[in-house]
């Protein structure tokens, strides 16, 4: 997969799931999130990094996890777990595994050494498709590197923002333990995290790549989180990773085109078509002005809708 050839399926909820713990993986495939992220970072604590790579490996060939986007979330490249992560699981269960999660990137070389190290794992285990990689930019030195980290490889399917360790990294002061939204006004006006988030938006799209938000932590707080989604959708990322089952369906619908945006799209595009005006120029539709740029927007909302099977091709 690479960022010409973008998953058709949906990508609004990542659910992480901690891979130790087994009990929630059938949970988790039962479950509505477009995406499971079998996790071996941070909800794994140092003594169960091995026991959750053999979890991890068996849960993704054993469970059947229905039409969902699997990804593995395996340690940062400077601890002494990521190579065997890598290495152990996608030789395990690579068949099976979308897209590798790698945490904390720094720079394009860190790609390049996952690519290299798939490239090989997928020769010996014969594994016939990509595996994709997702780059989570949480860093100072991974957002100042976020142009070369985008255009690094043709496995690379999304990039992602970190906000709670992208806070640490750049010794900003911690007001919530939820990622952005929640308390962020007691201490800036406006939105905190405005810059680093469309900056990653910007390097993701201008190189056909998905671009993912970081959880709300307060799973109680679902208003709090709705406006946190809400807030990513407007910047402009694809979805939003989720810690708890509630989680979804909020982040579900803050991703899915509402029935009046599908309608407003479909008016664009079949009053573009009905003027010939795709060669045109502007045309008018309700006192508005609607020209190429809005009818490609308009096309965009009628793609995700068309992906989510709410509406059929448009001719
Ligand atoms: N995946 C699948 N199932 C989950 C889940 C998850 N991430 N989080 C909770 N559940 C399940 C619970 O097992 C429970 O199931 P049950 O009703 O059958 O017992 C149900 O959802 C309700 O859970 P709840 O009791 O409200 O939460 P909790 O106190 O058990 O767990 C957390 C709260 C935050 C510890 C837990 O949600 C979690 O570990 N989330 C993921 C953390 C993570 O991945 N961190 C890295 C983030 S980038
Ligand atoms: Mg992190």
């Amino acid at each position: 997969m690479t960022g010409n050839s973008l998953p058709l399926k949906p990508c609004r909820s990542i659910l992480s799931v901690p891979g130790h713990m087994v009990k929630l993986h059938p949970k988790a495939a039962a479950g509505k999130a477009d995406v499971i992220m079998l996790d071996l970072e941070d909800s794994v604590p140092a003594d169960k990094k091995k026991d959750a790579r053999e979890i991890v490996s068996h849960s993704l060939l054993a469970i059947d996890w229905q039409e969902k986007t699997l990804a593995v979330r395996i340690n940062s490249l400077d601890t002494p777990f990521a190579y065997k992560d890598v290495i152990q699981v996608t030789e395990a269960a690579g068949n099976v595994i979308d897209y590798i999660v790698l945490p904390k990137i720094g720079h394009a070389g860190d790609i390049h050494f996952l690519a290299r190290l798939l490239d090989g794992i997928e020769m010996e285990k014969k594994i016939h498709k990509k595996i994709a990689i997702e780059a989570a930019i949480e860093s100072a030195a991974g957002l100042e590197q976020v142009g070369s980290i985008a255009r690094a490889d043709r496995r690379l399917r999304s990039l992602s923002f970190g906000v709670a360790d992208y806070t640490a990294s750049i010794g900003a002061k911690l007001v919530s333990l939820s990622g952005h939204g929640e308390s962020e006004t007691a201490i800036y006006p406006g939105h905190r995290w405005h810059y680093p988030i469309s900056r990653m938006v910007m390097a993701a799209k201008a190189n056909g790549l998905l671009a993912m938000d970081a959880p709300f932590g307060n799973f109680k707080d679902s208003k709090g989180l709705e406006n946190a989604a809400a807030m990513a959708a407007a910047l402009g990322c694809d979805g939003k990773w989720v810690i708890h089952p509630d989680q979804i369906e909020i982040v579900n619908k803050a991703f899915t085109p509402s029935p009046e945006e599908i309608g407003r799209a479909k008016q664009i595009l079949d009053a573009m078509s009905a003027a010939g005006a795709l060669s045109q120029g502007a045309i008018a539709v309700n006192g508005q002005m609607v020209d190429l740029a809005t009818a490609r927007l308009a096309e965009r909302v009628w793609n995700q809708a068309r992906h989510l099977g709410l509406v059929e091709k448009y001719h």
